[in-house]
């Protein structure tokens, strides 16, 4: 569920007013979201393009609201996993630029993705020559971007083959050299490798002007080799984490980036417990003292982890607030026995600011030791999004 719009001064309870009927939502801060597209464009030199990186649902943000912001900001492309999001966007009139990321399987999307004039991912000489029969038969030029590794091992051509294949993708007169990149194994966390992994693609390209040999896009920068590595922003820059405001590099000051998503539910129960009670499944936490128990409308079929059974917080009042027993599908329980006025209906913050406290989504990712990324790509479709703008 989707619910646009709305003033960020609109009055609360959100959930209320917009007749949420289970009280677990996100809110995207589109202000937010916009200026950290201008403090990341503020980096790189007004030549540069910026790929706003919007698959996965724009990491869970919602695909067509946060390009729209972005393209209202001025991104001349996005990237996208596929092509049903790729003409998602297109259907919403988002008219910059479209670039699948990902190597195109199974070759009859390479139809609808040349008709449309999506940039398509070549990740391999089967893969040029498959697109190259696809755009004779469509009768146009299909616009690609080859990829080549340079040490993710995920998908490209080796660079050191990296000559042959492209002159191999010139030789097709329907294919349409528009760019060429490579991808990070990680830029934030080994520089070593990442500044091999630019020496090596900067070499690269470097023997292709040699030879006369240019595209109009050249990139490999994601969010952290962006904000780190000047030397690797080319001629087009591909951030995705950072515009949803997490910087990769936690303590680095230049950049104030702003946090987008809160994540948010309700207490729907309450209850007083007495010392030894056991809750939820198999009653891994029992009470020690007499307790006030809250049960809230979120679970892991919401996204909310599993494993933050026993672990998790979250805040209620403006206190943070321990996640008790396991969390289950639908419901997970709190021990509010130290919030003194807590009522059914009270607003539940998984991830976000209540009062004085935050929970980050930096905070939520390290007790379930995985990475921003994967939290916010988890929120399930059945958490409704609403837009603040
Ligand atoms: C090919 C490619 N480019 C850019 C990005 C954006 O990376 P980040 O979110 O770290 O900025 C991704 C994300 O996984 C990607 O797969």
């Amino acid at each position: 569920m989707r619910i646009l719009n709305l003033k960020q001064t609109e009055s609360f309870p959100l959930d209320s007013n917009l007749s949420l009927h289970r009280p677990t939502w996100v809110e995207i801060n589109h202000k937010n979201l916009k200026e950290n597209f201008f403090q990341l464009s503020r980096l790189v030199s007004p030549k540069v393009s910026i790929l706003s990186v919007v698959k996965a649902n724009g990491y869970g943000h919602g695909l067509v609201p946060v390009a729209k912001s972005l393209s209202e900001c001025g991104s001349s492309f996005f990237g996208v996993t596929s092509l049903e999001e790729a003409l998602t966007l297109k259907e919403a009139h988002l008219n910059a630029p479209i670039l699948i990321l990902g190597n195109i399987f199974p070759n009859s999307s390479l139809e609808p993705a040349i008709k449309n004039g999506i940039r398509i991912t070549v990740a391999s000489i089967e893969s040029a020559r498959a697109c190259e029969e696809m755009a004779i038969k469509c009768g146009l030029r299909a616009l690609v971007h080859a990829k080549l590794d340079t040490g993710m091992n995920r998908i490209g051509v080796n660079i050191k083959n990296g000559l042959d294949f492209i002159q191999k993708i010139l030789e097709h007169p329907s294919l349409k050299l528009e760019g060429i990149y490579t991808h990070f194994s990680g830029s934030a966390e080994d520089p070593k490798f990442t500044k091999f992994q630019i020496e090596t693609f900067t070499n690269f390209i470097s023997l292709l002007s040699q030879k006369k040999i240019y595209a109009p896009y050249v990139h490999c920068a994601n969010s952290a080799a962006l904000i780190k590595y000047p030397e690797s922003r080319f001629s087009l820059v591909r951030p995705g984490i950072s515009l949803y405001g997490i910087n990769p590099f936690q303590g680095e000051k230049k950049l104030k980036l702003k946090k987008v998503l809160s994540w948010k539910s309700r207490i729907v129960f309450l209850k007083e417990a007495p010392a030894k009670t056991r809750i939820s499944y198999l009653g891994t936490f029992v009470t020690k003292r007499a307790s006030k128990i809250a049960t809230a409308a979120f679970g892991y079929a919401d996204g909310y982890r599993r494993s933050l059974s026993n672990k998790g917080v979250v805040l209620v009042n403006g206190k943070r607030v321990p996640v008790i027993g396991r969390v289950t599908m639908d419901m997970t329980m709190l021990d509010v026995t130290e919030c003194p006025k807590v009522h059914v209906g009270d607003e539940v913050v998984l991830i976000g600011e209540q009062g004085k406290e935050t929970i980050s989504v930096e905070e939520m990712a390290e007790l379930c030791q995985t990475s921003a990324y994967e939290i916010f790509c988890n929120i399930a479709a059945r958490v409704a999004r609403v837009d603040l703008v």
